[in-house]
């Protein structure tokens, strides 16, 4: 089943063996995908909606300026380099396959991007991450403060322009699904070091961290497209489960993942006690011996988890339950694509089902 780089990447010796390990797995030159490359790599799916897409990202642009150069520099580094522009582009997506794009699309898919990337701003802080984007964190290269400012600004700024919309329900709808976001890395930073977090839990948790996004981004992009009910529903339950796939892959891609190809700081999770699917599925798999020598390493210093880890994680079934897992979710979406008419857009939409899981970035 491909899914990942098989490797796990996390200090600079564990790199050089794995990036050997990946040469002999995959004799066929991999290209880097770097801060430049993230896009053209999603050039091909992204083709139907191309121009709307690049109007958004000028939106962006001209949304986040300053008079003061040393907010402009800050803003630009953290809203313009790299991302997948994934959010947007279900969006644009949705509109495309159910309906017509329009200039409000243009808006909505400027906000929703602004209230991820102020997500991720945050998030960085709260795993002490160093790269993302391909690029230093606004941590690192700045402080946490810059952060909490940075994402606040931006959030601040996505409210502003959506209230510029001619009704009020986008924007509803958009701060509704921010506050699930973060009522879910809520549930997340205070259940740390919580072992005995369930899989239900685990899935009800990322639904509200990333699906919710996800989800809005395909039901206001239908809406605004003036789409069925029928087909808004379709929309809306293919962008919960497509989030669902892309996160426990995300959580898949902290173990086993590459950083050079992801772009971003690896191996946080465990480091920040949080538990992810892999490591909810050891525990289930395991007797309660073998339970108990897990815990004494999940409850040991934070810097010697991960390596602590792996073995166990790789002699269990966890790496590739966690996949069909996230498989399932990937399944449920292109389920829900069934009812809506064949197009350029519907088949985009596919190929992000696809990339959910298979995405090594
Ligand atoms: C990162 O999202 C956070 C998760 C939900 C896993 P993306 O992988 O879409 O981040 P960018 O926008 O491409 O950087
Ligand atoms: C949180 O998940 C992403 C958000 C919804 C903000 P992660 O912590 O796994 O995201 P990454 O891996 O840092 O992108
Ligand atoms: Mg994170
Ligand atoms: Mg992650």
């Amino acid at each position: 089943m491909k899914f990942g780089t098989p490797m796990f990447d996390q200090t600079a010796s564990i790199r050089r063996q794995a990036s050997v390990a990946e040469q002999s797995a995959n004799p066929r030159p991999t290209r880097g995908v770097g801060t430049e490359s993230v896009r053209e790599a999603m050039a091909s799916v992204y083709e139907p909606i191309a121009e709307a897409l690049l109007a958004v990202e000028r939106r962006i642009g001209m949304e986040l300026q300053s008079q003061y150069e040393a907010v402009g520099e800050v803003l630009r580094h953290g809203t313009q380099l790299g991302g997948k522009r994934l959010r947007p582009a279900l969006l644009l997506l949705a509109a495309a396959a159910t309906g017509n794009i329009k200039e409000d699309h243009i808006v909505l898919g400027t906000v929703i991007e602004m209230v991820h990337t102020a997500t991720l701003i945050h998030d960085d802080v709260l795993d002490g991450a160093s790269t993302r984007r391909h690029v230093q964190t606004i941590n690192s290269r700045w402080n946490n403060q810059t952060s909490l400012l940075l994402g606040d600004y931006l959030f601040a700024q996505s409210y502003r322009l959506a209230a510029t919309l001619p009704t009020t329900s986008a924007a509803r709808q958009i701060a509704e699904a921010a506050r699930l976001v973060c009522e879910g890395e809520l549930r997340q930073v205070l259940g740390r070091d919580q072992i005995g977090l369930d899989e239900a839990n685990y899935i009800e948790m990322i639904r509200g961290k990333t699906g919710e996004l996800c989800r809005v981004a395909c039901q206001l992009g239908s809406e605004y497209a003036g789409a069925s009910e029928e087909q808004v529903h379709a929309m809306a339950s293919f962008g919960d489960a497509v989030g669902i796939a892309f996160q426990i892959a995300d959580d898949y891609l902290d173990w086993w993942g590459n950083e050079d190809r992801v772009g971003k700081t690896l191996g946080t999770d465990v480091l920040q006690g949080k538990m992810t699917l892999p490591m909810i599925r050891l525990l289930d798999s395991l007797d309660g011996r073998k339970q108990q020598e897990i815990v004494e390493i999940l409850r040991g210093p934070a810097d010697q988890r991960l390596l602590g880890l792996i073995p166990f994680l790789n002699r269990s079934d966890a790496r590739e339950y966690t996949a069909s897992v996230a498989w399932s979710y990937r399944n449920i979406a292109l389920q829900s694509l069934q009812t809506l008419a064949d197009s350029p857009a519907k088949s985009a939409l596919q190929r992000i089902a696809e990339f959910s899981v298979e995405r090594t970035f």
